[in-house]
């Protein structure tokens, strides 16, 4: 993908002279779903697949941006003074996003650039392109116009740029683990402090699979923002009730103490909702723990009991997806498998021994084949850094 954006970039451009590299990787979440914006705890790890650039400043304000991923939305030109929220719907109001938000904390680029963008993500799989290429152009921008800008602030105006330019009421997580990555450790992060921790992910002789259904998600759709007004109306309920007066958030919430409120939610699907949110923070945390202690069998059950809250209480789970896990839950050798991301589509996540790997896929496989009349894909995937500069002597190579 990296040659292929550095040619694609000279083809469009005139010659890769002078154009600098970048990458920002995606992400994929192992426990912690819908908790980021109820205040609770998550646990992606960035992947080595993600978003390449290559790009080359210019000395008037305008922008060129094309992508390999979008060839039919050709270079897209413009100037830097005409970006503003609510004027672009199509990929490039992300890049965009992001500029109009290092503008809001005073950090606006002298001069305009060229850039060419390629990702071998899979769109809309719920492995977080938007976030790769939101994290990958604060990147661009901190490194070539020498901002002062950190990782975390990166995944932080990625995020502004998120909700207030593309208009997706996201939480921080998958800007997060995309900036914040880190080879062969998930990510440990409190989403109500933004405190965070690298765990180690010693899998030993088990792979890390992501299956795709290939049934595209959207968090356009309108099911996540009904999820986030659901937990912020449970969440009023508590608050409003004297027995839960100054609770901050649904994942706050101890697992004893939620026994005593659930009588302020006598609207069943509200309850559930917020059963989820606490029990699945409860279940993040455990996870870590087990994870810690080499208890990787209890860290399947965990992931394999978040995948039913999601599915039962949550309900952003889909047919597609119940089939992969489900299914994943009997083969012998899978340690655990889940839904991952916003869900509605995209993907699992599964844990599984080296050695039952075909297995897994022959068994998971045929199965989606035979239900759903198309194949789902399998990637074994490595986790990896986070975003950064590539080095010119690998770039050209
Ligand atoms: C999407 C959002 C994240 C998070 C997950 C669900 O990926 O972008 O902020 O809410 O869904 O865990």
């Amino acid at each position: 993908m990296k040659d292929k954006v550095k040619e694609a970039f000279s083809e469009a451009y005139g010659g890769a002279d002078g154009a600098e590299m970048y990458f920002a990787p995606g992400r994929v979440n192992l426990i912690g779903e819908h908790t980021d914006y109820n205040g609770g705890h998550v646990f992606p790890c960035a992947l080595t697949l993600g978003t390449y650039a290559a790009v080359r400043k210019r000395t008037d304000r305008v922008i060129r941006l094309a992508s390999v991923n979008f060839p039919e939305a050709g270079v897209i030109t413009e100037s830097l003074d005409d970006i503003e929220p609510g004027k672009n719907g199509g990929w490039e109001a992300y890049p965009e996003g992001v500029i109009w938000a290092f503008r809001n904390h005073g950090m606006s680029p002298d001069t305009g650039f060229d850039i060419m963008i390629g990702g071998d993500l899979p769109a809309g799989a719920g492995l977080s392109s938007s976030a790769s290429l939101e994290v990958l152009t604060g990147t661009v921008l901190s490194d070539l116009y020498g901002f002062s800008a950190g990782n975390k602030d990166i995944a932080l105006l990625g995020q502004e740029a998120e909700n207030r330019y593309v208009c997706v009421n996201c939480g921080i997580m998958d800007q997060f683990a995309s900036a914040m990555g880190k080879k062969d450790s998930a990510i440990y992060l409190d989403t109500a402090s933004l405190e965070y921790e690298y765990v180690p992910l010693s899998l030993g002789t088990r792979k890390l699979i992501i299956t795709n259904t290939n049934k595209k998600h959207s968090l356009n759709d309108s099911a996540y923002n009904d999820r986030r007004r659901e937990c912020g109306e449970a969440l009023g309920r508590i608050q409003r009730d004297p027995e839960g007066a100054g609770t901050a958030s649904l994942c706050g919430i101890a697992a004893d103490r939620f026994e005593k409120l659930k009588s302020c939610l006598d609207d069943p699907v509200l309850l559930a909702r917020a059963r989820h949110a606490v029990t699945e923070d409860l279940r993040t945390k455990e996870a870590v723990s087990v994870l810690k202690s080499g208890d990787i069998m209890a860290f399947g059950q965990l992931m394999n009991e978040s995948h039913i809250s999601l599915r039962d209480d949550y309900e952003v789970s889909c047919e597609e997806l119940d089939v992969l896990a489900e299914t994943a839950w009997e083969v012998p050798g899978v340690i655990g498998s889940r839904m991952t991301g916003g869900g509605f589509g995209g993907c699992t996540v599964s844990i599984v021994e080296e050695d039952a790997a075909d297995l897994f896929r022959e068994t998971v496989g045929n199965r989606y084949r035979e239900t759903f009349g198309y194949d789902c894909s399998f990637y074994v995937v490595s986790v990896g850094d986070g975003p950064q500069r590539i080095d010119p002597q690998q770039a050209y190579k």
